[in-house]
């Protein structure tokens, strides 16, 4: 007889060639029509189930983990896990774990996608062009606002912060940020030179502010209307950290009055839904959360978070164990 193999939920559709590694050690339930599970499916479909591979629409609370005693892992294929609640995970024996690292170059990369983007009026352009509106050059068509030589700023100066601050180097760019922590001397030298500033200095004196910061309670609404009052008219916000950072209905006034040269958006608050009145604005760049999205990336996002299920299964310490007090 063979041996009893412990269940695995797949929580969404992932690379199937990808998965068929995890097939060795656990009996699946995937979810390749990739439906959004409401919480009461998630409960159903977790029950008897040692683990579970998701992304960041699975919301991760106690109310949960209350109904799923034989639960041992929960997985993200992503960095940011602000949908767990760690202290929950924890009081219910549930190792929590994510996956740092391996998207830290191509998230980076995609920040100055959209801030190239949206100071230079990349998107606004090309729906002018495809309209059919294109008449003439014009010398002040299109004028955007300077990359090189501008001053980068930087909030949230983690892994992923690091890497857009090294990019400013080919641009000719200062870069200043703020971080909780202020990085030591090696790394600000490796971070093109980044200065450390405080909140409110990082504000006013930034050209482009890409914003980079985990989710919490604490930095929800990090920037509002007070903060991009602070802000220089001709100034660029860019988010790909997570929505619920920026207060969206404050940023659409800043945009429309043009408080702000522009902003691009990787991220909402409740996305997928999104502000409808964005819509109207043709100063912000919008992309449905795909700054990780290459294809490298994303199999090294899913490799990673099978790495860590493996792991929990043969009795081992994931690498990205989030909740290490749960050992
Ligand atoms: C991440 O990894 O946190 C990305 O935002 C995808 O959710």
């Amino acid at each position: 007889m063979k041996p009893v193999k412990p269940k695995l939920l797949i929580a969404r559709a992932m690379f199937p060639d990808a998965l068929a590694r995890l097939n060795e050690y656990f009996e699946l339930e995937q979810n390749q029509e990739d439906r959004i599970f409401s919480q009461d499916e998630l409960a159903e479909r977790l029950q008897g189930k040692f683990g579970m591979i998701c992304t960041s629409s699975a919301k991760i609370n106690r109310d949960l983990l209350s109904k799923l005693p034989e639960l041992k892992i929960i997985s993200t294929i992503a960095v940011g896990y602000d949908n767990f609640d760690l202290q929950a995970c924890t009081e219910h024996q549930v190792m929590a774990t994510n996956a740092p690292d391996v998207l830290n170059e191509t998230t980076a990369d995609f920040a100055w996608a959209l801030m190239m983007a949206t100071a230079r009026r990349v998107t606004e352009a090309e729906h002018f062009l495809r309209a059919g509106e294109w008449k003439k050059w014009g010398v002040d068509s299109f004028v955007g606002v300077e990359i090189h030589g501008s001053r980068l700023g930087i909030l949230g100066m983690g892994r992923i912060g690091q890497a857009i601050a090294r990019r400013a180097a080919g641009f000719g760019m200062e870069v200043i940020y703020h971080n909780r922590r202020r990085l030591n001397a090696e790394q600000e030298l490796a971070a093109h030179h980044a200065r450390y500033v405080d909140k409110e200095t990082l504000l006013r004196e930034s050209d482009h502010l890409i914003l980079v910061l985990p989710y919490s309670p604490e930095s929800h609404h990090t920037i509002g209307v007070a903060e991009l009052a602070k802000m220089k008219p001709g100034a660029t916000l860019i988010n790909i950290a997570r929505g619920g950072i920026v207060d969206d209905a404050a940023l659409i006034h800043a945009l429309r009055y043009g408080k702000i040269a522009g902003a691009g958006l990787d991220v909402f608050e409740n996305e997928p839904r999104f502000h409808p009145d964005f819509l109207d604005l043709k100063n912000v760049v919008l992309t449905p959360h795909i700054a990780s999205a290459s294809e490298r990336t994303r199999r090294a996002m899913v490799n990673r978070a099978m790495i860590n299920v493996i792991a929990a299964v043969r009795g081992e310490v994931p690498p990205d164990l989030l909740n290490r007090d749960v050992l």
